[in-house]
């Protein structure tokens, strides 16, 4: 049967990674379908907008998306409505994508390549379930108005409503069932109300649902510590949008680099998931293929697992993958000299 994928390749080292990652699925499977479109910044400049109608109907309709990455500095004084970054929150909220999944694998042959002692990292395999389409990301009110006097007040809302938990905490239990049977939730009961709201949903989804599976509640600050501290302590960690997106950054760095974590956005069973690097549109390596692109190639190799149906070439791409790593390929940013389509034809050549 006839897949197709969209690719949203946007900005700075976006183009880039995609690239390596269009090069690869055609050497993997070459009647894999392969659309595009413009996103982020690109999409603004060619379409006025972040992303266009036709393209959101696009996504809504293909079988994955992934994206490269959107944003820079050429588009920091547009209005935050049409920012590169609201096209993208756009796309998850259309798609309806709350669930996503940032896994950190620290890859045997990169476990000197982390900041963080080899022993501390070696062996780590940890899933990062991000609440995507709620939170303060979407809350309302929010805004920036004049108070007077010169002076100015700025809101955003932290909101959840229990189905959004509810939802995402079963995602959570599912993976742990499949993996290494435990989670921990992470957030800030001890001072916010949707952290109180949190732990009373994930405490009853899991003792209605998943007593098989060991739950534990940690405070998202702790968290970050403890991730620092002993990674391998956790299975899987479920927690809102803001606190996602920084956790996530930060077990980027015990896998080496931000350029080695992709990750999946999935909502309800049977629709496109959005498959997006973790990793922004790193400005400052931008246009000097630099970049490493492994992300990206994860992410997709994460589509064929979750959306494509194809776990088989899944599994080829990331033994490739794996076997390049092994074979000593490493971009700058994992201490190594490779450019980004050198990094690609690593891959390839293994492939
Ligand atoms: P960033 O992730 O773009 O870059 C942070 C640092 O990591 C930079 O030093 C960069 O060079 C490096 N880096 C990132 N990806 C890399 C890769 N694949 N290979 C090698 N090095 C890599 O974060 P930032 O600088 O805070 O943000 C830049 C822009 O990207 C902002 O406009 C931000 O909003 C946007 N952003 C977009 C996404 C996305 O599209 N999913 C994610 C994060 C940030
Ligand atoms: C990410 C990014 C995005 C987020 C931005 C670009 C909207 O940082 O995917 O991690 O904050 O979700
Ligand atoms: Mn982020």
């Amino acid at each position: 049967m006839t897949k197709t994928l969209l690719l949203l390749p946007g900005d700075g080292i976006g183009p880039e990674v995609i690239d390596e990652v269009r090069r690869v699925a055609g050497a993997l499977w070459p009647q894999l379908v392969l659309e595009e479109a413009p996103f982020g910044g690109a999409a603004i400049d060619a379409e006025g907008a972040p992303i266009s109608d036709a393209t959101v109907a696009r996504a809504k309709a293909v079988d994955a998306v992934l994206m490269g990455a959107v944003g820079g500095p050429r588009w920091a004084g547009v209005a935050r409505a049409i920012r590169p970054e609201a096209g993208l929150l756009r796309l998850r909220q259309d798609m309806a994508v709350f669930a996503n999944l940032r896994p950190a694998l620290c890859f045997e042959s990169l476990a000197d390549a982390s900041p963080l002692k080899r022993e501390i990292v070696a062996g780590l395999d940890i899933m990062i379930v991000r609440e995507l389409t709620g939170g303060v990301y979407f809350g309302q009110p929010r805004g920036i108005v004049d108070i007077g006097d010169g002076e100015k007040r700025a809101v955003d809302t932290q909101v959840y409503t229990s189905a959004e938990i509810r939802r995402i905490a079963r995602v959570a239990f599912e993976l742990a069932r499949k993996r290494g049977g435990r989670v921990h939730s992470a957030e800030k009961s001890n001072v916010m109300e949707t952290g109180v709201l949190w732990r009373e949903v994930v405490s009853a989804v899991h003792a209605a649902e998943y007593p098989d599976v060991t739950l534990e509640h940690i405070l998202a600050d702790n968290c970050a510590m403890q991730l620092v501290k002993a990674p391998r302590q956790f299975d899987v960690i479920v927690t809102d949008n803001l606190f996602g997106d920084l956790l996530s950054d930060e077990a980027a760095m015990l896998t080496g680099s931000i350029g080695l974590l992709p990750s999946a956005a999935l909502g309800e069973a049977g629709k496109p998931g959005l498959y997006e690097p973790v990793h922004g549109s790193a400005p400052d390596i931008a246009g000097q293929g630099l970049a490493n692109p492994l992300a990206a190639i994860l992410s997709f190799e994460m589509a064929l697992r979750l959306s494509l149906d194809r776990a088989d070439l899944a599994d080829r791409l990331a033994a490739a993958l794996k076997a390049a790593l092994d074979g000593g390929a490493r971009t700058r940013d994992l201490g190594g000299t490779l450019g980004t389509r050198a990094m690609g034809d690593a891959v390839l050549a293994k492939l």
